[in-house]
């Protein structure tokens, strides 16, 4: 809409009349007085020791109301000292998360090249069984999508200035920046939907029982091709299903949605405290989805195939979930044997190969 040339003349002299009670009010005796103090203090902090501005630090810590035109729960806090807490804070959870990442993926590349795919008497035979429901396979993969790609652009946001800026340069990492943190902002919230769809369409399957403790107390075993007997899911999924999914993905949302819309009258504090939380939950989640990952994909042959077709081989479900493959037999699950080429999907057979 365009203004009409008398309302510019009223809109520029109402700034013109502010700017003067700005002026009027920052010239006060008292207030001049107070800076060039203040100045003086700074000039002779200056020659004793450059680059260290204690004054001007300490009168901010004082927590003496600054003077500011800003409306609302920050009006008069002209820098908030506890930001400088909060920037100390980020740098020792960066580097220990960033060593955290690093140790899983070398730890992982390390054990792939030692123990190679873990490919246990899978015998492909014509029988399989439906592992995932179409509606399990959709919320998973739209979580294992949106998941990854925020996984992939925080670690750029969050490591990238000290890891690949040496590597690439200014000019490859600020396009790079950008686009992560654009991709980070705009892809996150449809976690708010993601998120809760696989908990419901999961839930079912992670009841937890004595037998997981079991589980993981046999957990040698699962690397030495000796499971312990587990149900639908044994205990490493399960932690999957709990922690990475429930616990910390759902801190990862509330947290991400106090800083991607700063809109709600938080506080610069309140946005602090979400983003450390943030980036911890981040970490740990990422190291445990690299190992959940890494076994349903190159880790442990076969199991790829419920994700992708959603049915996995008879002798599969024997080996690595062998109570919920007795359950099968036994007419027990919902889950039904059906030959090969009878599934509505084209189900590729495992690889057969010896322990
Ligand atoms: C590229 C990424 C991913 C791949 C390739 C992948 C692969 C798989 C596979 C193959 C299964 C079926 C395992 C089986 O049948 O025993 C599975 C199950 C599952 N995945 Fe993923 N996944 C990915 C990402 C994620 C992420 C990011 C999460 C959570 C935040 C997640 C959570 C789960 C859960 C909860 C289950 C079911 C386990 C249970 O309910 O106990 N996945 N995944």
């Amino acid at each position: 809409m365009r203004s009409s040339p008398i309302g510019r003349t009223a809109g520029a002299l109402f700034a013109a009349l502010s700017f003067a009670a700005g002026l009027a009010a920052a010239q006060s005796p008292a207030v001049v007085a107070k800076e060039v103090d203040l100045a003086q203090q700074q000039q002779s902090q200056q020659a004793v020791q450059p680059l260290n501005n204690q004054p001007v630090w300490k009168e901010i810590r004082s927590g003496v109301p600054q003077i500011t035109t800003v409306q609302g729960r920050e009006t008069n806090i002209l820098i908030q000292s506890q930001g400088e807490t909060w920037r100390a804070v980020r740098v020792p959870i960066a580097f220990w998360g960033g060593l955290l990442f690093a140790l899983t993926v070398g730890g992982l590349a390390a054990f792939y090249m030692i123990r190679g795919t873990m490919s246990t008497q899978v015998k492909p035979g014509d029988r399989v069984i439906e592992r995932l429901t179409p509606a399990d396979r959709y919320a998973h993969w739209l979580m294992a999508i949106v998941w990854v790609t925020l996984g992939v652009t925080g670690l750029i946001l969050s490591l990238g200035k000290s890891v690949l800026l040496p590597l690439i340069g200014y000019t490859l990492f600020s396009w790079l920046a950008v686009l992560a943190k654009n991709l980070h902002n705009f892809i996150g919230p449809v976690l708010i939907v993601a998120v809760p769809w696989m908990i419901v369409r999961f839930i079912r399957y992670n009841g937890i029982s004595i037998d997981d403790f079991r589980w993981f107390a046999h957990l040698r075993g699962y690397f030495k091709g000796e499971e312990y007997p587990s149900g639908k899911f044994n205990a490493g999924e399960k932690l999957v299903f709990w922690l990475v999914l429930v616990v910390l993905s759902t801190t990862l949302v509330v947290s991400g949605l106090v800083l991607v819309f700063p809109n709600f009258d938080q506080t610069r504090s309140t946005m602090q405290v979400a983003n450390v939380v943030h980036m911890i939950a981040a970490y740990v989640a990422i190291a445990l989805a690299c190992v959940h990952i890494y076994l349903g994909t190159l880790g442990v042959s076969g199991t790829y195939a419920a994700m992708r077709d959603g049915y996995v081989d008879a002798t599969w479900a024997e080996h690595h979930h062998l109570r919920w493959y007795e359950d099968v037999v036994a007419g027990r699950a919902r889950e039904q044997f059906v030959q090969r080429e009878a599934a509505p999907v084209a189900v590729a057979a495992a690889r057969a190969k010896p322990a």
